[in-house]
C-alpha cells in the first residue's frame, strides 16, 4: 500500500531498515555500503532504498528532523510495510567532559522535553528504552570490530536552537551522552506496536566545549557508526 509520504509497494523495504534524518546521508550508507540497490521512496525528497549487505536484504530510509517528522515515517513503516527492527543511525551534540567528538553513543534509553509522548501515554512520563537484543549485538559487533561505544541516555529535544542555559546543566549533571531530536519518539513507537528499535548517534558537535566536526568530515566520521549499525543486522 503507498502511504501519504511512502510511494513504495509492500515488499519493497526489508524487516530490518537502518534510518538517517538526512536524504543524503541514507542515499550514501546505500550507495557506498549496500549491492544491488534499488530506490524505493522519493516522495519529498525523503529517499529510502532496499539493497543487499553481505547477501541480506537491508533497506535505507530517512526520518527528516525531530520526533514529529521521524513518527511520520517510522509509523508508516511499521503499519504499512511490516517493518520489525529500525535501527537509527543520527548524530548528536555532547555535554559531558569525557565525550569528545567522533565519540559513538547507543542510546540506551531517551529522555526527553517533547510533549509527544505524553500526548500517548495519558501525560505520563513513558520510560523510553532499546531493543536489548539489538543492544546486545551492538555490543557483540563493537567488541569484534574493536570499536568503542558509549552506552547510556540520550536527550531528545524539540528545540535545536534554546535560549535555556540551564537545562543544559541539568543534561550534565545527569550524566546524558548526547543530544538530538528523535529517539525518544521512535522508542515509544517501537514499543506501541511491538516492534525493536535502537539509535546509535555520532557525536558531531560538543556544546560546552564549541567544538564541531567540519561539514567536510561529517559524512566519513560516520563510518563506524554506520558499519556497526550494518554487521549488528547480520547477528
Ligand atoms: N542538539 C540537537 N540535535 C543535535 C545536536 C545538538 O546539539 N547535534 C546533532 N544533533
Amino acid at each position: 500500500m503507498v502511504t501519504p509520504h511512502i510511494d513504495a509497494k509492500v515488499g519493497d523495504f526489508s524487516d530490518v531498515v537502518i534510518m538517517s534524518g538526512d536524504p543524503i546521508r541514507a542515499k550514501y550508507i546505500a550507495d557506498n555500503y549496500l549491492k544491488n540497490v534499488t530506490k524505493v521512496n522519493n516522495v519529498r525528497s525523503m529517499f529510502g532504498y532496499t539493497g543487499t549487505y553481505k547477501n541480506k536484504k537491508i533497506s535505507i530510509m530517512s526520518h527528516g528532523i525531530g520526533i514529529p517528522s521521524c513518527s511520520i515515517y517510522v509509523k508508516e513503516l511499521i503499519t504499512e510495510y511490516l517493518v520489525k527492527r529500525i535501527i537509527r543511525v543520527g548524530t548528536c551534540g555532547a555535554i559531558i567532559e569525557n565525550m569528545e567528538l567522533h565519540d559513538i553513543v547507543v542510546g540506551m534509553g531517551a529522555c526527553t522535553d517533547s510533549k509527544v509522548n505524553r500526548l500517548n501515554f495519558k501525560d505520563n512520563d513513558f520510560a523510553a528504552i532499546c531493543s536489548f537484543s539489538m543492544l546486545f549485538n551492538i555490543v557483540k559487533v563493537a567488541k569484534k570490530l574493536n570499536v568503542k561505544i558509549n552506552i547510556g541516555n540520550l536527550f531528545t529535544t524539540d528545540l535545536f536552537y534554546s535560549d535555556d542555559q540551564e537545562i543544559l546543566d541539568v543534561i550534565e549533571k545527569y550524566g546524558i551522552l548526547g543530544i538530538e531530536m528523535e529517539t525518544a519518539g521512535l522508542y515509544a513507537l517501537a514499543a506501541k506496536y511491538k516492534i525493536e528499535a535502537i539509535s546509535i548517534c555520532t557525536v558531531t558537535d560538543h556544546i560546552k566545549k564549541l567544538t564541531k566536526i567540519s561539514s567536510e568530515d561529517r559524512q566519513s566520521s560516520l563510518d563506524s557508526m554506520i558499519r556497526l549499525a550494518l554487521e549488528s543486522t547480520l547477528l
